[in-house]
């Protein structure tokens, strides 16, 4: 299996790179924005018609939430456009198309897991991009898999986020800072190593189309903000509070727990935090 990767440097495709690497009858070539940016349909034609691959996987995003709402113009072009153009480079080279989605493109109304059928709406500019880049993907290359995650945190963290979830707690609980966290959206966070580990069995299968790729259980971020204290024994200033206090421009679903009626969900999010905190940070006491 011959498999390019765009995105090589972000936390998942950073742990899709450290993961899959020596992997038997796997060719893996990594490209980052070095190599192709994905609005620029030239140079990802270019890029995927050398490395001549079976898969093309795109985990580029413009994903900064408040960014997105300030600047949906970008937003609409790397999700949309870039989305677009991987999966018609890859059509025409004559490759599938793996493209990430998010839990943002619903609307958070359900409070059950949503499934791959439901109706997707979003709330906010990332969500709309998203559902975009779904539809542009799925009319580009018919020989595609979207795999929608939710609330990813990696070693290597998100440059465009800035980090990620995990990583604010431990510093801002560093720091001496009080802590205000929502208690009222609800969510599976993943860690992105989990997600990559359960990926390449079922590319092996061949499986195509829509599939959720969570961890399982769920929990609101101050929860999970608590979980991170607790492993890390830790006990900052930390309280709850809700979207409405918070305040921000941001729209948000307050559930989008993303279950699935075609793979089995991932480990629990507690095992997949746990594993985050003993690579990151050493055994947990
Ligand atoms: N993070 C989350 O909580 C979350 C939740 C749900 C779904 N998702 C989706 O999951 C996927 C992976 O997210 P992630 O957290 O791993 O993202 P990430 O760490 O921010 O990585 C995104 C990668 O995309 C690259 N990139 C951005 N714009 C580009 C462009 N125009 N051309 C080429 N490369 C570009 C970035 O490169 P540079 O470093 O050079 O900018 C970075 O390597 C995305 O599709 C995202 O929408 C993420």
């Amino acid at each position: 299996m011959r498999i390019l990767l765009l995105g090589a440097s972000g936390q998942l495709g950073s742990d899709i790179a450290r993961l899959w690497h020596g992997k038997p009858g796997l060719e893996l070539q990594l490209a980052t924005r070095a190599h192709a940016d994905v609005t620029d349909l030239a140079a990802v034609r270019s890029l995927v018609q050398s490395a001549r691959p079976g898969i093309v996987i795109n985990t580029t995003a413009f994903h900064d939430l408040p960014r997105c709402e300030a600047d949906p113009r970008t937003a609409m072009t790397v999700n949309v456009v870039g989305g677009w153009n991987v999966a018609a480079a890859a059509r025409e080279a004559g490759a599938a198309v793996v493209q990430f989605s998010t839990d943002y493109v619903f609307d958070g109304e359900k409070r059950t897991p949503y499934f791959e059928d439901d109706a997707r709406r979003a709330l906010n500019v990332y969500g709309a991009a998203k559902i975009a880049a779904e539809d542009a993907v799925r009319i580009a290359n018919p020989d595609h898999l979207i795999v929608r995650v939710s609330g990813l945190y990696g070693l290597a963290g998100s440059a465009g986020k800035g980090g990620n979830f995990v990583e604010t707690m431990l510093r801002l609980a560093r720091e001496g800072q009080p802590i205000r966290v929502v208690a009222d959206q609800v969510t599976a966070p993943t860690n992105t190593a989990e997600i990559a580990e359960a990926l390449l069995p079922i590319l092996r299968d061949g499986l195509r189309g829509t599939i959720h790729l969570a961890a399982a259980g769920e929990t609101s971020w101050y929860t999970f903000a608590r979980t991170i204290f607790d492993l890390r024994r830790l006990t900052p200033d930390c309280t709850p509070t809700t979207t409405a206090e918070f305040g921000g421009p941001v729209r948000r679903p307050l559930y989008s727990v993303l279950g699935s009626a075609r793979v089995p969900r991932l480990r629990h999010w507690r095992d997949g935090l746990e594993r985050y905190l003993r690579e990151k940070h050493g055994a947990l006491s």
